[in-house]
């Protein structure tokens, strides 16, 4: 039962409210404004023990939500773990691997029967692949297409199977810049994101009566894992005599118009909108500071 009182700040000049609700024999006083975007809202995100997937996890925490953290490696996820429950979220952790369909159909109904629904579906995990076409071997080729499209298809397909019988859900699958520009020594990669964008947009037409959303969120360069690790971008894209940081700093200064890298927080405030945005279906929103435009 939830009672409102309404009532005027007149020292602050703005309109509150305040809810009372009856739960047992407690009452309790909410305050509208300090209640949460996500709060109970149930999130899956994969690649949760990644720096992108951390943070969009924490961003979820704080709004409230209860959250399932799925990554290939378990011992990445016991510090996240930590994390969001300090924050006060309910969280499962899953250590697996989101490109093995029968794997993730489990989680999806796990989740689903711990918790009632899974209102958001964060198809996060992904791995980098680098090399010339030389380079590239067929079996590089299916590593990198086989976690990042098929492991988005497989992702997405149990999603949906809680999602359509509760007619309601988002999903987000994260793509990348290099899904809508080709990329030199990365054209697996590239593909593998051309794919999520492609994939993505004709699940949401076929989805779009349903109260299901389907978008992408294509983030810029964040010195993540991906960029900055052991033979990540800016080492493989370094010019003779250049150290990693040059190299780091030179690429972001000069591909992003903007100047600037973005953070893994800047990825997170993108994914939340399209989590939150009923009528936005479809889009590879770009948080790339300009890159893309
Ligand atoms: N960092 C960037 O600049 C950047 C730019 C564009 C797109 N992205 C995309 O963002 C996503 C997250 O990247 P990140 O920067 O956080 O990288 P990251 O390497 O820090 O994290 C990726 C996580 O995914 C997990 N993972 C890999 N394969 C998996 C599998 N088969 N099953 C389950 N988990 C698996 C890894 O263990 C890791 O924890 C990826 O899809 C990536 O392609 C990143």
């Amino acid at each position: 039962m939830r009672l409102i009182i309404s009532f005027t700040r007149t020292d602050l000049n703005f309109f509150q409210e305040k809810y009372i609700s009856l739960e047992g024999e407690k009452v309790k006083i909410l305050n509208k404004h300090s209640m949460k975007k996500f709060e109970n809202k149930v999130v899956v995100v994969t690649g949760a023990g990644g720096g992108l997937g951390r943070a969009i996890a924490v961003s979820f925490a704080k709004e409230g939500a209860k959250l399932a953290l799925v990554d290939l490696k378990e011992e990445f996820l016991s510090e996240i773990k930590s994390e969001v429950a300090r924050l006060g979220a309910e969280v499962l952790t899953f250590g697996a691997d989101i490109s093995d369909y029968p794997t993730v159909q489990n989680i999806f109904q796990q989740t689903r029967e711990k918790w009632g629904s899974v209102d958001v579906a964060c198809n996060n995990a992904g791995v980098v692949g680098i090399g010339s076409i030389e380079e590239i071997t067929p079996e590089e080729w299916d590593r990198v297409l086989g976690i990042n499209a098929k492991g988005v298809f497989v992702c997405t397909k149990a999603a949906l199977e809680v999602m359509k019988p509760q007619g309601s859900g988002a999903i987000i699958n994260t793509a990348s810049i290099a899904g809508k520009m080709g990329m030199p020594h990365l054209s697996h990669y590239v593909a593998s994101k051309f794919a999520v964008i492609g994939f993505t947009n004709s699940i949401a037409k076929e989805l779009a009566t349903t109260g299901i959303t389907v978008n992408a969120i294509c983030p810029g360069i964040i010195g993540t894992g991906m960029w900055r690790g052991e033979g990540g971008i800016a080492d493989r894209w370094k010019k003779p005599g250049e150290t990693e940081q040059q190299s780091w700093d030179r690429n972001k200064s000069t591909l992003i118009p903007q100047g600037v890298d973005q953070s893994p927080e800047d990825i997170a405030e993108g994914v939340l909108f399209l989590a939150g945005a009923k009528h936005v279906t479809g889009q590879a929103l770009a948080v790339d500071g300009g890159m893309t435009m």
